[in-house]
């Protein structure tokens, strides 16, 4: 259908088809009262026009069974439209548990793309068909907007911040992507295009190009050059918070706030570390801002994502998992 009909992009997701059967509802019933109203005007234009030089109209008292009906009617209508946009909403806000990342970084013009294997490109975007994609998206410099039409994605890349979507490609083939946001001069030439293969294909496209190791490895590279290392020890004897089991679990701060440690909050402490400081730790990290590039953020934060508790149950970071590995030096020695 879409195909041949050029004002509709192709679709080519899960959740193509959702989106669209929304919308053209929203469109049918748009359309059926924006008829029903110029059609209404019409024949009461006509209907009660002024006949003669001195006619005067009656005076009407209203009616409340007419006020009900236009009332409850398009309420009924209007909340068929809200929970129904917002459960489609959910369903793309929330990417699967199962879902490959991929790192996406918008910049003054282009976009930069990393897979989880180290895999770069530029301006184009490899996914495998029948498999859920998680898109992280940063931006090094202004607003951006990754926009996927074929896929019915869309989603702010907003600097200072980490923001996400996702996405099931259902068809093989090569698709717009566009910058949905005016980001200065060459913002419409922020295009680019997204090529959705089979799975053999596209570890036939990994396996092909040269892989500056993977996302992870080059994250635990920085974490050491970076000496991070050297205050977030391994064990809970530095002098920064044990990361550890740190990413997903919730952590407290000296302020009395809890937070989960998703990854904004891993971002936000590396380039604004004082902003929240972890119960039991003093505020002496430096800012990490302009000597960390958004891609590297994102490097870092793969390997921080991959750092397990050692042997012992699932360390609450700063909170009772230093205290247990204390007392177990205690009995240790
Ligand atoms: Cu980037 Cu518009």
């Amino acid at each position: 259908m879409q195909s041949s009909f050029p004002l509709f992009p192709p679709s080519a997701s899960s959740i193509a088809t959702d989106v669209d059967l929304l919308y053209f509802f929203i469109l049918a019933v748009s359309s059926f009262f924006a008829i029903l109203v110029t059609l209404a005007v019409i024949y009461f234009a006509i209907r009660f026009r002024r006949r003669h030089e001195d006619e005067v109209g009656h005076d009407i008292h209203g009616s409340i069974t007419l006020e009900l009906v236009w009332t409850f009617i398009p309420f009924v209508l209007a909340m068929v439209m809200f929970f129904w946009g917002a459960d489609l909403f959910f369903k793309l806000s929330r990417p699967p548990a199962d879902s490959m990342d991929v790192f996406v970084v918008g910049k003054q013009w282009m976009w930069k793309v990393q897979h989880p294997d180290g895999m770069r490109e530029i301006n184009e975007l490899h996914v495998p068909i029948n498999r859920n994609v998680r898109i992280t998206l940063g931006s090094e410099d202004v607003l951006h907007d990754y926009y996927i039409p074929a896929f019915r994605v869309k989603m702010d890349a907003v600097p200072g911040k980490l923001t996400t979507m996702w996405f099931k490609a259902t068809k093989a083939g090569t698709y717009r992507i566009f910058c949905a946001e005016y980001c200065g001069t060459q913002h419409s030439g922020m295009v680019g295009q997204v090529i959705a293969m089979e799975e053999h294909d596209y570890e036939a496209w990994l396996a092909g190009g040269r892989s500056t190791g993977t996302a992870v490895e080059n994250g635990e590279k920085l974490f050491t050059a970076l000496a991070c290392v050297t205050c977030h020890k391994s064990d809970a004897s530095g002098r920064g918070p044990l990361l550890a089991g740190v990413f997903g679990s919730t952590v407290q701060l000296m302020d009395g706030r809890k937070v989960v440690a998703d990854e904004n909050y891993i971002r936000e402490s590396i380039m604004n570390p004082q902003s929240k400081i972890v119960l039991g730790y003093q505020p002496i990290m430096p800012t990490f801002q302009g000597t960390v590039s958004e891609e590297n953020l994102l490097q870092l934060i793969a390997y921080i994502k991959t750092l397990k508790p050692a042997a012992g149950k699932e360390g609450a970071p700063g909170g009772s998992a230093p205290a247990a590995a204390g007392a177990g030096h205690e009995t240790g020695k």
